[in-house]
């Protein structure tokens, strides 16, 4: 029902982005108004500003956020001068990270296992065995920065004949706080003479590499587990920039795996999933066809509602809307959250615990793991909901 009323809203949002800026805050100005005075005071302000480093207020709490104006490339480079950063392991983060690494001109070297699939990958990249393609125990020698971006379930399994090699004055950095946070599980115990530091992107390391390559900058939690040097966070920081960090969020290694274990697994995947094939099933079952049940479940919130949040917030999705679809959507968003929030709670109860730690582990440390991936993916692809979508996509205007 929002359907016509929020394309609308969009082709018309999107006109407004390539039209002239009066016109713009034209139309901001009138969302804008539909706005209450608590949220426009609610807006983040820069509360404190400091070059490279803001207190910024996010709605009433005060964060410290860090920006990569503090760190251009010369000084970077000065400050990485005398470092090796041996990036280990090139998935998804190691191919992103170690690409802008490079691109930036720091003296970054790639360790993988010359078996793998990832060693064939850097090679593609152009990553050149002997120059700066190592097997992973090479590069840790070389290694005065030791980045581990292995799989949580490989930092685990490799920890015993890793660790032996994290000789002081090393660093040793993760994207994720799993390994150490968990260690009564995963036994990665860090040597008490290192700094220990984080730099998480928040998103694929696709779009790092993508961002970087675009002038952008990805979002990046950015926090110390141990600090022997007194310099830990300042080298946190600048290998954040390094890595292609726009802005740095500072956080502790608890509250980033807790929060992403239990983000992904809620409404940025898992939540999503959910909902998507509840509401997909109900229609299904009440008689509506597979493209009407798909268009009215994920088409119309991908390609239209949910790119209006992410414009500029719930308030203005709703704005666009029309009064019938916002008074249902408004009301029932009450019983979602009712019904919802102990499941929400659960979950992160089993993030905390350590049991979504344990499931990630044993099936992350099964040699079939990626057949096994594939597999479960073989059968969400050949679910109805998503045969339908597919046939849905090839019909969007510019498909055809
Ligand atoms: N992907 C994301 O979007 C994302 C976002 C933020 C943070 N992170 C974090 O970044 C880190 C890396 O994640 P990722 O997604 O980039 O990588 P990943 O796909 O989880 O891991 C891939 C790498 O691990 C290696 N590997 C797996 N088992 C191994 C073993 N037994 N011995 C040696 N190497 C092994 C693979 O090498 P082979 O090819 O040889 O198997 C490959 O290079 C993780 O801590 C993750 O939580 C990921």
């Amino acid at each position: 029902m929002a359907s016509k009323n929020a394309s609308r809203a969009l082709r018309s949002s999107l006109r407004q982005l390539s039209a002239p800026r009066i016109q713009q805050r034209t139309f901001a100005a009138a969302v804008s108004a539909a706005r209450p005075a608590w949220q426009k005071a609610a807006t983040p302000a820069f509360v404190q500003q400091s070059r490279g480093m803001k207190t910024v207020d996010f709605a009433g709490d005060k964060e410290v956020v860090y920006e990569r104006d503090d760190w251009p490339r010369d000084k970077l480079l000065d400050y990485f001068k005398n470092d090796t950063l041996a990036l280990i392991g090139y998935g998804s983060q190691g191919h992103g990270q170690g690409l802008n690494l490079r691109d930036n001109g720091l003296n970054v070297i790639i360790g993988v296992r010359k078996d793998g699939q990832s060693w064939k990958e850097a090679q593609q990249d152009g990553w050149v065995p002997g120059k700066n393609l190592f097997d992973v125990d090479e590069a840790i020698g070389k290694g005065t920065i030791i980045m581990n971006l292995l799989s949580d379930a490989a930092q685990s399994s490799t920890w015993p004949h890793i660790k032996p090699q994290l000789t002081k004055g090393k660093t040793l950095y993760f994207s994720h706080g799993f390994s150490p946070v968990f260690k009564d599980q995963t036994n990665v115990d860090v040597p008490n003479d290192i700094d220990v530091i984080l730099v998480a992107p928040k998103g694929s390391g696709r779009t790092v590499r993508t961002l970087f390559r675009e002038g952008r900058g990805i979002n990046s939690s950015v926090a110390v587990f141990q600090d022997v040097t007194g310099k830990a966070e300042e080298k946190a920081i600048a290998l954040g920039v390094a890595v292609g960090s726009g802005y740095l969020y500072k956080t502790t290694f608890e509250k980033e795996v807790y929060s992403d274990l239990y983000g992904e697994r809620g409404c940025l995947m898992g939540g999503i999933h959910g909902m998507f094939l509840a509401q997909y099933e109900v229609l299904r079952e009440r008689g509506h066809s597979p493209s009407e049940a798909f268009n009215e479940t994920v088409e119309e919130a991908t390609q239209s509602l949910y790119p209006l949040i992410g414009q500029n917030g719930m308030d203005y999705m709703y704005a666009a809307c029309s009064t019938t679809a916002r008074r249902g959507a408004i009301d029932w968003s009450a019983r979602f959250k009712e019904n919802l929030k102990p499941l929400f709670q659960e979950l992160y109860e089993s993030v905390k615990t350590g049991k979504e730690t344990q499931r990630a582990m044993e099936y992350g440390s099964r040699s079939d793991y990626r057949q096994a991936f594939e597999k479960e993916l073989e059968e969400i692809r050949g679910m109805e909901i998503w045969r339908a979508g597919k046939a849905v996509r090839s019909l969007r205007p510019e498909n055809n």
